[in-house]
């Protein structure tokens, strides 16, 4: 039987609450099939409160021997004076996609049968967010001078290379011809001339690769318009790393809310181990209450197997939760009950 190695970081507040249940998950629909060898990291806010380590150096290097990382959510509370210092979101969760070069943040979303949009009239809703992963304004390469006097200059830097653009945008492209043939383009390029134009001709370049795909071009201000009044015209989103955060959000809100939201941080090259994580934080709103919805983690186990080639266990999965959330009435239900609803319609093998 195989074995997956698979590096657990369930992080603070919810996420050791939707990673539990997003293993049970994952371990019912492998049973027979895998083993899931884990081995917990424990990082986070709370870790760094409690020794003041963020990742150290041998732990980043454990973690990249596994074959995935599953992630729950790592901060605290926004604005705790006692982690102003730690960077904890820089200096753990970016830090692991960008040394584990995970190019490819893909964020799907999907308004499930029997989920209630915010928007009257969704229609259809069912496409991908192609975000870039290691590039863009996260890499962290401002600075600021004068700090703290009225003639401060605070910069922060996008960077975009012809390779990194090029590599997202192929895996986009690769990804609208095996789903609906659309893909858009979303950028800022009437202001953000330089990398706009660096996005536009990688486009236009890899187009006639693949005739078979419609592409078209949004600013990102009017994307956020068509997200709202027309989501069902997207397929396929490509964009840079900060427009993808915003708007896989927005995404989350309009497909029945941040708790429903799954992503994967790829690498598809193999070289390193994709981690997959809600694309919701630790919520300490909630964290302790039992409330918080462990569907986005439970799909992110979905996107974990595809990746790793289960495809069949993936689908069981995708298929237990489309059964969980059509069947749900409207009644609140713990992060546990979830877990059990979603477990009870696994299909068999
Ligand atoms: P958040 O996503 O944690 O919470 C936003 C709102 O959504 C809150 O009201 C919360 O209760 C609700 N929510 C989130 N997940 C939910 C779930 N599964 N079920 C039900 N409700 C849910 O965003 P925030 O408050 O801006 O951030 C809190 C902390 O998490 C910060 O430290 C932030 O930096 C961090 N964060 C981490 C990640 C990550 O680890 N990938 C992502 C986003 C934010
Ligand atoms: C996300 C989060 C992260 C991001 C933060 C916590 C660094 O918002 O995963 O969407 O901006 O990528
Ligand atoms: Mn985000």
């Amino acid at each position: 039987m195989r074995t997956v190695r698979l590096a657990v970081v369930g992080g603070d507040g919810i996420g050791p609450e939707v990673v539990e249940q997003g293993l049970r998950v994952l371990r019912a629909a492998v049973d027979g099939e895998a083993e899931i060898a884990t081995t917990e990291f424990r990082l986070g806010a709370a870790r760094y409160l409690e020794t003041g380590d963020v990742l150290p150096d041998d732990e980043l290097a454990a973690i990249a021997e596994h074959d995935a990382i599953l992630l729950g959510a790592v901060g605290g509370v926004p604005g705790d004076p006692r982690l102003k210092d730690a960077n904890i979101e820089r200096g753990l969760l970016l830090k692991l996609r960008f040394a584990l070069d995970h190019y490819v943040n893909l964020r799907p979303t999907r308004l499930w049968p029997g989920v209630v949009s915010p928007l009257r009239d969704a229609g259809e809703v069912d496409f991908v967010v192609v975000r870039e992963g290691t590039e863009g304004p996260y890499v962290g390469n401002g600075g600021a001078i004068r700090v703290g006097t009225p003639a401060e200059v605070a910069n922060e830097v996008s960077v975009n290379t012809a390779f990194g653009v090029e590599r997202v945008v192929r895996y986009a492209f690769e990804q609208a011809s095996a789903r609906r043939n659309g893909l858009t383009l979303v950028h800022k390029t009437n202001v953000l001339t330089f990398a706009g134009s660096l996005w536009h001709r990688t486009v236009d370049a890899i187009a006639p690769e693949y005739p078979e795909v419609a592409v078209d071009y949004l600013h990102v201000d009017a994307a956020t318009i068509f997200l709202v009044t027309d989501p069902a015209r997207f397929d396929v989103i490509v964009t840079d790393n900060l427009f993808g955060d915003i708007l896989t959000d927005l995404a989350a809100a309009i497909s029945g809310g941040i708790g429903l939201a799954a992503s994967g941080n790829l690498n598809p090259s193999g070289a390193f181990p994709s981690m997959f994580e809600p694309v919701h934080g630790s919520a300490p709103d909630i964290a302790g209450t039992g409330k918080a919805d462990p569907t986005a983690a439970i799909l992110s186990t979905a996107l974990l197997l595809e990746h790793l080639g289960m495809s069949e266990a993936a689908a069981r999965i995708t298929a237990a939760v489309t059964a969980d959330l059509a069947a749900r009435d409207g009644s609140p239900r713990t992060t546990a009950e979830v877990g059990d609803g979603v477990l009870a319609a696994l299909p068999p093998r």
